[in-house]
């Protein structure tokens, strides 16, 4: 198997090679070939079959092969070795962790991360951890994973606790990302009391933190928050059309309160706080089986499975790519923008679109990577299930304006690289 360099192309089609931004006062920028070695490649990489000589696994040709989605960076994972005969996956302990930046005193900050094991905080907390800030993880593992920061367990600026905040905790610290929450539909339903809890108490938790610490607080909140809207696209402006005893509720209204909540700290406490309303959001460690639509899409095309659509394929989506949301959470925070901000993508495709698009990247890759398909994957169309949620577009003005923060990538490459990652992971024996 070999692998060629991957190129990335934004929205004009100028290529990508950082991530972030220096803005505020704050200097994000990361190039992309460093972060993406953190989730696209420990499972391309060795492959027991791939391997001759056991001895080789040790030897620089094996780094080399672990590398071999990196041009010029040497392996920064712990190596993942599967066996398929076995069954069996052997891991090897970290060797060494990828250059971050060394920062003064003065301006590396202690960061906390709640949720930071989760999709969306792993890839905020490799951004900070290469950006040279301490990082501390607070994480209950409900839907997140430790596998998805272990790469930097061990560094001497991070430090992982597994903790749930609907309990206290005390930290010295200078910033707080509030993400713990379950996000999808499954996860948050599963146990409806515990999500509000989580919503309402962890959020009270993390806010007297920040009183006490004076840290600045950012919440990650939702789309949701618009419910059902009667206006389109959503502006923050925008009250939201929630139903408060329905199955969403706990969700939708665990954030509504949650908002209140950092309102009321901010009014009566003084505290410091950021509000992001977080569209759609899809990338690499997404939960392949929560019953999204991009990863269903995915896993069903790589497994040479037909995909399914429900409806007719012509209702509309719209998503943005993960690094798009880091760049948008980090600007936010480190802003002087108080008041609620969209965070999302408004290109819209059609879910029928949007299958074409998926069967044919996952056919690109596996072309480049030399599989041999033995048919076309189809796509099938289903009745629409009756709670289909309706559609929801950001209006993202606010975030342009005072931010500075537009998406920048394609649904194109984001969905080659996600395409990758769970392709990786299907090599690896974990999909
Ligand atoms: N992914 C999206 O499209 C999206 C959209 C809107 C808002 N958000 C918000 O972004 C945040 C992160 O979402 P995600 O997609 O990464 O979800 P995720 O489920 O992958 O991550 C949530 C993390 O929080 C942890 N967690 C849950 N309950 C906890 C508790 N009581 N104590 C400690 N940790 C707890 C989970 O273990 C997990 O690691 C959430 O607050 C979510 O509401 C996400």
């Amino acid at each position: 198997m070999s692998h060629s360099p991957i190129t990335t192309l934004d929205k004009n089609g100028d290529e990508i090679t950082t991530v972030g931004f220096d803005r505020f006062g704050f200097d994000s920028r990361v190039p992309l070939d460093v972060l993406r070695s953190l989730y696209l490649r420990p499972h391309y990489v060795i492959h027991a079959n791939e391997i001759n000589d056991v001895k080789e696994l040790d030897s620089e040709a094996a780094e080399l092969q672990h590398a071999k989605f990196l041009q010029h960076h040497a392996a920064y994972q712990s190596k993942s070795i599967y066996h398929p005969d076995t069954q069996s996956i052997s891991y090897t302990t970290l060797s060494r962790f990828p250059p971050v930046k060394l920062l003064p005193p003065g301006i590396r900050k202690r960061i906390l991360v709640t949720g930071g094991a989760g999709f969306v905080g792993s890839h905020l907390v490799d951004r900070l951890m290469l950006l040279g800030h301490e990082v501390t993880v607070l994480d209950n593992f409900f839907t997140g994973s430790k596998t998805t920061v272990s790469h930097w367990v061990g560094h001497p600026n991070f430090e992982l606790v597994r903790h749930d905040v609907v309990e206290p905790f005390m930290i010295e610290c200078d910033q707080i990302y509030h993400l713990a929450c379950p996000a999808s539909p499954p996860h948050y339903q599963f146990n409806a009391v515990k999500t509000i809890k989580t919503s309402f108490m962890g959020t009270l938790n993390m806010l007297g933190l920040a009183k006490r610490t004076k840290a600045r607080f950012l919440i990650s909140s939702t789309s949701e928050v618009y419910g059902d809207p009667e206006v389109h696209p959503q502006t923050e402006e925008y009250w939201g059309h929630v139903n408060p005893i329905g199955p969403r509720a706990c969700y939708d209204e665990g954030k509504r309160v949650a908002e209140t909540l950092t309102y009321g700290f901010q009014r009566q406490d003084g505290v410091d706080v950021r509000v992001a309303r977080i569209f759609n959001t899809y990338g690499p460690r997404m939960n392949p089986y929560d019953g999204r639509v991009v990863s269903n899409f995915i896993v069903q095309a790589l497994k040479g499975e037909d995909m399914t659509v429900y409806g007719d394929g012509r209702q509309t989506r719209s998503f943005q790519y993960v690094h798009d949301l880091i760049d948008g959470l980090i600007a936010l925070m480190n802003s002087n923008e108080t008041r609620p901000v969209n965070i999302g993508n408004s290109d819209e495709f059609t879910i029928g679109e949007f299958a074409e698009l998926v069967r044919e990247i996952v056919e690109k890759v596996q072309d480049q990577d030399g599989d041999v398909r033995t048919r076309r994957v189809q796509i099938v169309y289903q009745p629409m299930p009756t709670d289909d949620p309706q559609k929801r577009r950001p209006d993202t003005t606010r975030a342009k304006e005072s931010l500075g923060w537009q998406p920048r990538w394609t649904v194109r490459m984001g969905l080659e690289e996600m395409v990758r990652y769970y392709k990786a992971k299907m090599a690896e024996g974990s999909l």
